[in-house]
């Protein structure tokens, strides 16, 4: 369902990412784990066609991303690491919006508005201003987004960082109930937060990946895999 090779970019002199490449099959859910700065952001706008790369190829849901952003944008659902949400639209009336953009059907948006405000439990916020929502139902409301039309991938951006320890939980069991319905690739730079969630983790550290594994309790410890990926020597 996605698939990254040799995927570089470089700011000027700075490599955000290096010869990144890695694979996820349908309805896999796989943590991307990394420091501040190891290139998650910017792998993760590459893949939904937000940014150019500088070298490499990515395909998404089959289509190359570089060449056809469009189709690519049609099927994945995107939760930035900032969601720009309007303020003064109340929920329904931003999601209403979203799906207009998203090519949603007019006689179809106020039921794929009530799908997935009820998936994401901000259906009893729907008349709020998103401006007077607490940050984890903004964070909802983020989500929400991300699934309108129903994408088969979801490529979702640091989806808990600023929450409470509460709010934290239901979004996690949220983004863990979404799979295997979708594809998900989400970024995190807590590891408890992979082991809690993904099948799979990929260690990505100074824009290269460091390490790829399963998250089952048989193999090494995620902290193992992580302190050896980051240390510097684990490349090989
Ligand atoms: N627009 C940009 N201009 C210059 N450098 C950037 C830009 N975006 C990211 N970087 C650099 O690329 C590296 C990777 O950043 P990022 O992808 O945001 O990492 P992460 O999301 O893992 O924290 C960092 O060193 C960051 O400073
Ligand atoms: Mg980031």
């Amino acid at each position: 369902m996605i698939e990254v090779e040799g995927l570089t970019k470089h700011y000027g002199a700075v490599a955000a990412i290096e010869d990144v490449t890695f694979r996820m099959a349908p309805g896999e859910i796989v943590g991307f784990l990394g420091p501040n700065g190891a290139g998650k952001t910017t792998t993760m706008r590459i893949l939904t066609g937000f940014a150019p790369a500088t070298r490499g190829r990515a395909t998404v849901a089959g289509y190359e991303v570089h060449a056809r952003p469009l189709e690519v944008k049609r099927r994945v659902g995107y939760l930035p690491e900032r969601v720009p949400l309007y303020e003064e639209m109340t929920v329904a009336a931003f999601l209403r919006y979203v799906a207009e953009v998203k090519g949603v059907g007019r006689g179809i948006r106020r039921a794929e508005v009530a799908r997935v405000m009820a998936r994401c439990g901000v259906d009893e916020m729907a008349g709020r201003l998103i401006r007077n929502l607490s940050k984890g139902y903004r964070q909802r409301v983020g989500l929400a987004q991300a699934l309108v039309a129903n994408p088969p991938v979801l490529i979702l951006d640091e989806p808990t960082v600023g929450l409470d320890p509460r709010q934290i939980i239901e979004v996690r069991k949220l983004i863990k109930a979404l799979a295997p319905e979708h594809t998900v690739l989400l970024s995190t730079h807590i590891l408890p937060e992979v082991a809690m969630i993904c099948e799979r983790v990929i260690i990505i550290h100074q824009g290269r990946i460091a390490a790829e594994h399963r998250v089952d309790a048989a193999g090494p410890s995620l902290e193992d895999l992580f302190l050896r990926a980051v240390s510097g020597d684990a490349a090989a």
